[in-house]
């Protein structure tokens, strides 16, 4: 039987990140679940522990440097190795005119979409590196090609993860490590509902198809370039 493959998700307590948490998890995966909640995080690693899924639930922000290694630590201690990282958790408010948009939520837009990523991206390469092999997957945004009014933070912080996700794809490609960037439109989550909440359900993606598009785009047999940016929209 082959060694079971290891991912560790970001934002794992709702939306893309726990579908991608069940996905991963149903396909044999090993998961490092991270997110701020306790009592989000125990409900969804219970959930996959019952259906005899190996799971790790990890507490922490992803704006703290310190939980981002625990997160990396505990997983090479539980599952060995990392395949995978989902580099999903963050945060939109909106639709907020900048000159009305408070520092405490800029800061903390960027702090969690860009500076968490950053952070993860720096904590798993190294365990990465020995292997020559690695996927890191980075979630943006087709916010993260186009500007919206309201949404300069988010767009901001989108438009740097695909930069970083460019620039480190060059620095690690030499290690066999592959960056991609996936760019959705609007997902049926908490996020989008509080900021369009005229949007009907129809035209947004589930949290489940972007679940399965981040699980294909894992596969080591999966042809996308790395430094790519992956979009997949339904009408948003
Ligand atoms: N929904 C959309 O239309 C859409 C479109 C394109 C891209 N995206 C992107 O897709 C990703 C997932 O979004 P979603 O729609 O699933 O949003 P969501 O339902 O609001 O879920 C966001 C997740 O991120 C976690 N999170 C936020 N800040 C965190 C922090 N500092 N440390 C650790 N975890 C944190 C949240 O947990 P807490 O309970 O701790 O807050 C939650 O688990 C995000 O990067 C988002 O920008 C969303």
């Amino acid at each position: 039987m082959s060694t079971p493959r290891v991912a560790i998700i970001t934002g794992a307590t709702r939306g893309v990140g726990r579908a991608c948490a069940r996905t991963f998890s149903a396909t044999g995966y090993n998961v490092t679940l991270f997110g701020r909640n306790s009592d989000l995080l125990n409900k969804i690693v219970e959930e996959i522990k019952e259906r005899s899924g190996r799971v790790l639930g990890v507490k922490g922000d992803v704006r703290n440097p310190s939980d981002v290694r625990d997160a990396v630590e505990k997983t090479l201690r539980n599952f060995g190795h990392i395949d995978v990282l989902v580099n999903n958790a963050g945060v939109g408010y909106g639709l907020i005119p900048l000159t009305e948009f408070s520092d405490k939520q800029w800061h903390e837009t960027i702090d969690t979409n860009l500076t968490g990523v950053y952070y993860f991206t720096k904590a798993v390469i190294p365990a990465m590196k020995p292997r020559r092999s690695g996927i890191i997957i980075n979630i943006s945004s087709g916010a993260g090609r186009h500007g919206v009014g309201g949404l300069s933070a988010y767009c901001a912080s989108k438009f740097g993860v695909i930069g970083l996700t460019e620039s480190v794809a060059e620095e690690v490609k030499q290690y066999g490590i592959k960056v991609v960037a996936l760019c959705p439109g609007g997902i049926n989550t908490e996020m989008h509902r509080a900021i369009f909440p005229e949007h009907e359900p129809e035209g947004l993606l589930t949290p489940e198809e972007v679940a399965q598009k981040i699980l294909s785009l894992s596969d080591p047999d999966d042809g996308t370039r790395s430094g790519t940016s992956v979009h997949i929209h339904k009408r948003y």
